[in-house]
């Protein structure tokens, strides 16, 4: 499975945590940035990722920042894609059997190495359950016309 991952400065350090062990895992990731810890701009991140995936240039992608909530709020702009926004393992397992989301946000500033790495597990090894969830996952997607 290829995997897009981005992050802006807030999230840059978790973001190479992150590459490096889904990488260790077998999983092909193409990092789109940033590539330091200088200051920059979430939303340029947010659309490179957000359209990779929209694009089907990779099945999901993963963005980093402060808090996870500016790169949903961006990626969610892109049409088709469905970001949420993450810091526990049950929402991780629900956002992608109920909502099918394609991109994932995490906050380096509000969830711990260990955890975020346990919540991409979670949320890679999860599946949409389709069914009553597809006819609402439907619905979001007329809201885009
Ligand atoms: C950057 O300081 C910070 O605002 C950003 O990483 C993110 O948390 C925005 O939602």
């Amino acid at each position: 499975m290829k995997l897009a991952i981005g992050a802006d400065h807030g999230g840059f350090s978790l973001k190479e945590v992150l590459k490096k062990h889904l990488e260790e895992q077998g999983y092909e990731v193409e990092d789109f940035g940033t590539y330091d810890t200088a200051s920059c701009h979430y939303p340029v991140y947010a659309e490179k990722v957000a359209r990779a995936v929209a694009e089907n240039r990779a099945q999901l992608g993963i963005l980093v920042c402060g808090t996870g909530i500016g790169m949903s709020i961006a990626a969610n702009k892109i049409k088709g894609i469905r970001a949420a926004a993450v810091s526990d393992c049950f929402t991780a397992q629900a956002t992608r059997e109920h909502n099918d989301s394609n991109v994932l946000c995490l906050g380096e500033r509000t969830v711990g190495p260990g955890l975020a790495m346990r919540i991409v597990d979670t949320w890679l090894n999860a599946a949409f359950l389709g069914g009553r969830h597809q006819t609402r996952v439907d619905m979001i997607s007329a809201l885009e016309k």
